[in-house]
């Protein structure tokens, strides 16, 4: 897909792979429509210096009121979405946390609040691009405990259970999406150097840009990408837990059942 004056709506714009993808997208789409947890003042070095057509929104994902408020704020900047990048996301905090919701924050924030976006917004996006982790492929959904209130919480294991439930969603989504002119698709941007990165594993990783690049690959990708799994750039098959129709309907209930305070049903 040509980003040519194209409609991009970008979360986490403000650090790691969401800035290193900002600054790259910038003046070479038609508008850059950015999120960040962060207030603009708190921004302006990196919004300042950034070419083109840009819209900062801000959402803190704890509070699904704000989330519900950034789906709203883009509907008004935007009649289309040609491409919508979730990637914001936090690591999983070291002890259970919940939100201002009720809900494990992880979840909510990793996979919550981009179910609410692709929801509000499904009626005008064109290709979405949900960012997950490879962390997805040995993890469980739990669905009769998403948010591990009865034990077993870790750090990394709420992590890989919030990237699992946007892999199973995204391929839920691109079921009912009609792949012509719109379309989801889930992507594991690499190992890449990041706060993210290091506030859960002790490894090292690639540059951010190296992170960008490859999500911005996928997104210019021709043809088709409705349904599919990235490993970086290579289409690959998911954790098959994610492509299990039962499964898929199961957690569209679980997270309808979250969701109800808010009014947003994403069957
Ligand atoms: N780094 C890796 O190796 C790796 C591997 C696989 C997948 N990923 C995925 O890649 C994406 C980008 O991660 P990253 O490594 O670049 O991490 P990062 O540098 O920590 O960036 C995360 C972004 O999400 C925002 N964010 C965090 N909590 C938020 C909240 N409560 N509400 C709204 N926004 C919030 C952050 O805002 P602030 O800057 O204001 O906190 C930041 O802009 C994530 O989806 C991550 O899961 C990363």
């Amino acid at each position: 897909m040509d980003l040519t004056d194209r409609t991009v709506v970008l979360t986490g714009a403000t650090d790691g792979i969401g800035r290193a993808t900002a600054l790259k997208l910038a003046g070479h789409v038609g508008h850059l429509i950015l999120h960040g947890l962060q207030t603009r003042a708190e921004v302006a070095g990196l919004l300042d210096g950034l070419a083109g057509r840009v819209t900062y929104l801000q959402a803190d994902y704890g509070h699904l009121d704000q989330v519900s408020g950034l789906a709203a704020d883009i509907k008004v900047a935007a009649s289309h979405v040609d491409l919508l990048i979730n990637n914001a996301a936090r690591p999983g905090p070291q002890r259970r946390e919940r939100t201002a919701d009720g809900i494990e924050a992880t979840l909510q924030t990793n996979y919550l609040s981009t179910v609410v976006l692709c929801t509000t917004l499904r009626a005008r996006l064109g290709r979405v691009l949900n960012i997950a982790s490879a962390t997805h492929l040995t993890a469980d959904l739990g669905l009769d405990d998403l948010g591990l209130a009865s034990g077993g919480y870790s750090a990394v294991g709420a992590y890989a259970r919030s990237k699992l439930a946007i892999v199973t969603f995204t391929c839920w989504l691109a079921g009912r999406l009609d792949g012509g002119t719109a379309e989801a698709a889930s992507v594991h941007p690499g190992v890449i150097r990041s706060r993210l990165l290091n506030d859960m594993f002790s490894i090292q990783g690639a540059a951010p840009e190296r992170g960008a690049d490859n999500i911005l690959h996928v997104a210019r990708l021709p043809g088709s990408i409705n349904g599919r799994y990235f490993d970086e750039r290579e289409p690959t098959r998911p954790n098959p837990t994610a492509e299990a129709p039962a499964i898929q309907r199961e957690l569209l209930d679980r997270t309808a059942d979250l969701l109800a305070p808010i009014g947003v049903d994403p069957r």
